[in-house]
């Protein structure tokens, strides 16, 4: 059965303090997580030894880091290796989160270097693709996100490529408050899925889970999980609240 999940992506927001409050706050309730669901916290790195702390091992609750570099040490003053990651035993790393691409000049061939690198350190990427409002409106959005898929992901093994986690995210929904119709998430989730099966076959692309992100509250986790391709979500803004994102984890398929 594939994965579902609840990621959470503090990006830059919450002291040490409030991180911890928080995560106390979400895990005091433990929501009991099916054996195929998760739950996942990518919180700032000096947060990350806090969380890995604060989620009991053996449950299905894990720090993530929010991104890593894509090479893979050296001179590059206050960067962070993905080797730095795997030696404090992180499992999951976002990787190409639309910010990252826009503020940070990301490209699609610096992506699939940190992409084997995360795997390479046995680090499940949880990489994300999606387009910007100019080509959603102009109606090119499959061919936008299946060219980020191509360029960062296609070099990999089948066997590689089906423990990957993908994040859809309009760049256009992500903390605007707008978010994608259940049926424009669907669609664009089932594409993705067949641009998966298309190169590597229907029973890899049917491991592989696809998270949607981009303004995922709590009133309308529910609906847009429910999307027979939609695995559960990357969820920002909501995430920093315990109550909203505690629903977003009810939420998940069960
Ligand atoms: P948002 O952010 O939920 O605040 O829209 C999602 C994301 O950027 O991962």
């Amino acid at each position: 059965m594939r994965k579902q999940i609840a990621a959470a992506n503090w990006k830059m927001n919450l002291t040490y303090q409030q991180g911890e409050k928080l995560l106390d706050d979400i895990l005091d309730t433990k929501i009991k997580l099916a054996s195929h669901q998760l739950t996942i916290f990518a919180v700032p790195y000096p947060y990350l030894l806090l969380t890995r702390s604060e989620v009991e091992e053996g449950t299905n609750y894990f720090p993530a880091a929010q991104n890593c570099h894509h090479k893979k040490s050296g001179a590059y003053t206050g960067e962070i290796s993905v080797e730095m990651l795997h030696s404090l035993n992180i499992k999951y790393c976002v990787v190409g989160h639309s910010e990252r691409r826009d503020y940070n000049g990301e490209t699609n061939s610096m992506l699939a270097d940190k992409v084997n690198l995360c795997f390479e350190n046995f680090i499940t990427p949880i990489f994300c693709c999606g387009e910007p409002l100019h080509i959603r409106e102009a109606g090119s959005q499959n061919d936008f996100v299946a060219t980020q898929l191509r360029e960062s992901l296609f070099h990999l093994e089948p066997q590689v490529i089906k423990n990957i986690i993908i994040a859809y995210e309009p760049i256009w929904a992500i903390g605007t408050g707008k978010t994608a119709s259940t049926e424009q998430a669907q669609e664009i989730h089932k594409y993705l899925r067949s641009v998966l099966a298309k190169q590597y076959g229907e029973a890899v692309a049917d491991e592989i889970p696809i998270l949607y992100g981009g303004s995922v509250k709590a009133n309308n986790a529910k609906e847009l999980f429910s999307c027979p391709d939609v695995d559960g979500g990357l969820v920002g803004g909501a995430s920093l609240v315990a109550a909203d994102f505690i629903e977003i984890i009810k939420a998940l398929k069960k």
